[in-house]
């Protein structure tokens, strides 16, 4: 098949090298460790969506595979749809079940899934008076719209939830994504990340995983896109799956469809185990980033084909291996200073002209953010996370232990990653 993967990070390397060889991939706008598996085009990004219609149509692609949420947002699938290209990606509409907070959580408490208890505000007046009268901190204060994953602040106390009202919503730190705000309940519990593929009614659940979302060990620093990840993750025992598929999974799809806005896609539902039973975090409308890296390889079934049939609404019947029983762990390496400035262009050592290494080859090195130079066929560092070392084993320890020693073989000027990915899945303790 001929296939446009739109996009340009870790998450689409993961897409493309799970695709595997037997088909024609193209990738905009790709990024250097990309290049060794598909054709790149760098100069059209995943937010030209015109550029990215206009690109399918030229090569013929058969399906295009939207991986990031801001071009979903922008209604790529749409433009796509109209163009007649098949496409993997939920329409704009449907696409708010990440891009607005205000219209997933309006959607759970209509459809009562559980989910922390909130109010909206689109005046920063009224959003403090509402804190003032608060008792119980932290809580939990939420841009309606996407904001590159770091529009949540949990505020500790009273003072914290004032001032974020008054950068979020005066100050415009996140843009118009701030024009409104939820604030809600603070839950506690393991997280867990959970995927289904879904034509808007049928569904193939795939593997559940853990992040590691903030910058330093034992949860400390910033918070990033991602750091690190594990599958399956071992918070997802059978009695919570089977009540996320009952109270979460299922009712989640009839919404949309009640909606008018069926989902065509995968659903990415960020869970707490709380102490009251499962409840959504958020709702993504694509595949983590690097959630992809550990799910996709344990893949057991033909990753393309299922694609394929979500974007054609064939899902009905399909069954497709989801697991292959073994587990996997993602260490991703950053730039120095990620996720606040950074510099990049640095030379990446230990990895070969694939941009993969030479004595490992069962690892899988995704680039996130790499450029090749073909003057000397080496890779430099290009973004913020650059590469995630992915290993697979038949243990989790095992899989953790074989990225690290991954990640020890590469260096880079100002390197950083999690020396504790995984660790707090293999305590089985949160
Ligand atoms: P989100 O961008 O919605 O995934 O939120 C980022 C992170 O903030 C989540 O992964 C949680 O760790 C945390 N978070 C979000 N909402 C809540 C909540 N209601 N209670 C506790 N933590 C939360
Ligand atoms: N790793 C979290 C995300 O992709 O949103």
């Amino acid at each position: 098949m001929k296939l446009l993967v739109t996009g340009g990070g870790g998450r689409e390397h993961a897409i493309i090298k799970r695709l595997g060889k037997e088909h024609e991939i193209f990738s905009a706008p790709g990024n250097g460790g990309i290049a060794a598996d598909a054709t790149i085009f760098p100069e059209i990004k995943a937010t030209d969506v015109d550029g990215q219609a206009k690109l399918a149509k030229s090569l013929g692609a058969e399906l295009v595979v939207i991986g990031p949420d801001d071009a979903l947002a922008l209604g790529l699938s749409d433009k796509l749809l109209d163009a007649g290209i098949p496409a993997f990606g939920p329409s704009q509409n449907a696409a708010r079940l990440e891009s607005s907070k205000v219209f997933s959580k309006d959607l759970m408490k209509k459809y009562n899934i559980p989910t922390a208890e909130y109010t909206v505000f689109d005046n920063a007046n009224a959003a403090r008076s509402y804190i003032e009268t608060l008792e119980k901190f932290p809580t939990v204060i939420k841009a309606d719209g996407l904001a590159l994953g770091k529009g949540v602040i949990i505020a500790e106390d009273r003072a914290a939830a004032l001032s974020a009202i008054s950068e979020i919503m005066e100050d415009g730190k996140f843009g118009d994504s701030g024009n409104r705000v939820v604030i809600e309940e603070f839950l506690s519990g393991p997280e867990i990340s959970v995927f289904v593929i879904t034509d808007g009614i049928n569904t193939v659940e795939l593997s559940s995983a853990m992040d590691h979302k903030r910058a330093g060990d034992n949860d400390t620093g910033s918070n990033t896109g991602g750091m690190g990840t594990i599958a399956p993750n071992p918070f997802y025992t059978e009695s919570i799956n089977k009540e996320t598929n009952e109270r979460i999974i299922k009712p989640t799809i009839t919404a949309m469809r009640a909606e008018g806005c069926p989902f065509s896609g995968v659903i990415f539902f960020g869970l707490m185990a709380t102490a009251d039973g499962v409840k959504v975090i958020e709702y993504n409308s694509r595949f983590g980033d690097p959630e992809a890296q550990v799910i996709l390889p344990l893949l057991a079934g033909d990753f393309a084909e299922l694609l394929e049939k979500t974007a054609h609404g064939k899902l009905a019947g399909y069954t497709c291996g989801n697991n292959d029983g073994n587990y996997t762990a993602c260490v991703v390496v950053a730039s120095g200073g990620y996720p606040e400035k950074y510099e990049t262009g640095k030379l990446i050592s230990g990895l070969n002209t694939k941009g993969q290494l030479d004595e490992m080859p069962d690892v899988m090195v995704f680039h996130a953010g790499t450029k090749f130079q073909e003057a000397d066929g080496k890779y430099y560092t290009a973004g913020g996370r650059v590469l995630g070392i992915t290993a697979k084993a038949e243990t989790l320890k095992a899989a953790i232990d074989r990225a690290y020693e991954a990640v020890g073989k590469i260096s880079f000027e100002g390197m950083q990653y999690r020396k504790d990915i995984g660790k707090k899945a293999l305590l089985g303790n949160n």
